[in-house]
């Protein structure tokens, strides 16, 4: 049975004695990945990311009362709750209620709904599953409920659901490019402005590789928000000389070398990895557009440096991946992505050399670190969409 089918079939099995008000709609929204511009996105800076063909999908039908009624299918759990008490449970149930809360705050008007969902998403290995299925609820309920938002509204109450519900201070990257991807195409994101592009990806005979370490590591929602304070910090220092700074994005590296250098060295790293990163994806879109591909590529390694080295988000094995790709001629460019302390690392692989890379990176990898790398070659897709509705049981 394909994956629809089978969601479809679950949905009528799990629900099949409730009141539903209707057959179930079903919504595709996929993880995303990002090509360059790693940690910029909450310094008001850019990013280059893209939604890819690895999705959270979710059948959801409105109810006729206040009751909520999910079910995440692969974690073979359950939960039940109402309108009338939106408060956090601490479980996977947050994803799904905070966008609901969200949406009330919002003023929207809304009732109960049943909703399954599975997916593709690899869990904890970076790819923003939560985003993803976030953003597949606001979607949903826009839907169900006929509210008629556009996407930027529902993607900006995704992360107000992941910052104030679920308590992640994340940036807005992995909800932007969830629900804004387009299929072939980047999305250059200026993320003070939320002003975007679509560039197409014109990469032929290059496919996009992630690998995962398979490393969940448990530093990164406590090192996340003390990079953020820590660049917060150096903003709050610089605005005493240059009063015009108001993040990241106001600041050049004369500044940074002026009053940061020999002050505090810790918070000059941060805040020079940032203004860096921001340059670098500046000049990767620039050789993108002229089809430079393998100029792209060292930008990436530039960036793996910056995160491993100044920023400091790297750890061991996402460090000795990079390095295996790096060893590898048929690999352009590398780096780690997302958050950091774990997850994948983005490489692009020139499609002729794929084989002999996966065997390479498998066998070198559990020789270094005694763990299993998973390999996904991914396909750059549309945002968040209603996929069809399922025919009736
Ligand atoms: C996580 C966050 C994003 C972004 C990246 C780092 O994926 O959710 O907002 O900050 O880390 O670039």
């Amino acid at each position: 049975m394909d994956l629809l089918s089978q969601l479809t079939a679950s949905f009528a099995d799990a629900f099949h004695t409730e009141s539903t008000a209707s057959e179930p709609l079903l919504i595709c929204s996929p993880g995303r990945v990002n090509l360059i511009g790693e940690h910029t996105d909450y310094n008001e800076g850019f990013v280059l990311p893209a939604a890819i063909d690895k999705a959270i999908y979710l059948a959801v039908s409105p109810r006729t009362d206040n009751e909520l009624h999910f079910v995440a299918y692969d974690l073979n759990k359950s939960f039940q709750g109402s309108l009338n008490d939106l408060s956090p449970t601490h479980t996977w149930a947050d994803y799904l209620l905070g966008v609901v809360a969200q949406f009330i705050l919002a003023g929207q008007q809304i009732s109960g709904f049943n909703c399954l969902f599975t997916g593709t998403i690899p869990m904890g290995s970076g790819l923003s599953s939560s985003a993803a299925l976030e953003n597949g609820v606001g979607f949903a309920l826009n839907e169900m409920f006929q509210l008629g938002l556009d996407r930027i509204t529902m993607l900006k109450l995704s992360q107000r659901a992941e910052n104030e519900f679920v308590g992640a201070k994340v940036g807005i990257m992995d909800m932007f490019a969830s629900m804004m991807g387009r299929a072939d195409h980047v999305i250059k994101l200026d993320c003070r402005s939320l002003e975007y592009a679509y560039a197409p990806l014109q990469m032929d005979g290059i496919s996009i590789v992630l690998c995962d370490s398979r490393v969940k590591h448990s530093l990164v929602s406590s090192e996340y928000n003390t990079r953020r304070a820590e660049c917060e910090a150096g903003v709050r220092f610089l605005k005493a000389f240059y009063p015009e700074v108001n993040s990241l994005r106001d600041v050049t590296m004369t500044m940074l070398d002026t009053h940061l250098k020999h002050t505090q060295p810790l918070i000059y790293r941060r805040c020079a990895y940032v203004v860096q990163e921001n340059q670098r994806l500046l000049d990767g879109v620039a050789a993108l557009e002229t089809g430079n591909i393998s100029a792209f590529g060292q930008l990436m390694y530039g960036s793996h440096e910056g995160l491993s080295q100044w920023y400091e988000v790297s750890c061991p094995e996402l460090d000795i991946l990079v390095e295996i790709a790096r060893q590898h001629p048929g690999v352009l460019g590398a780096r780690m992505m997302g958050g950091g302390f774990g997850g994948c690392t983005i490489n692009l692989v020139q499609e002729d050399h794929l084989d002999d890379f996966r065997q390479l990176i498998i066998k070198q990898y559990k020789a270094q670190t005694g763990k299993d790398t998973y390999l996904h070659v991914c396909k750059i897709q549309n945002g968040t969409n209603l996929v069809s509705k399922s025919v009736s049981r």
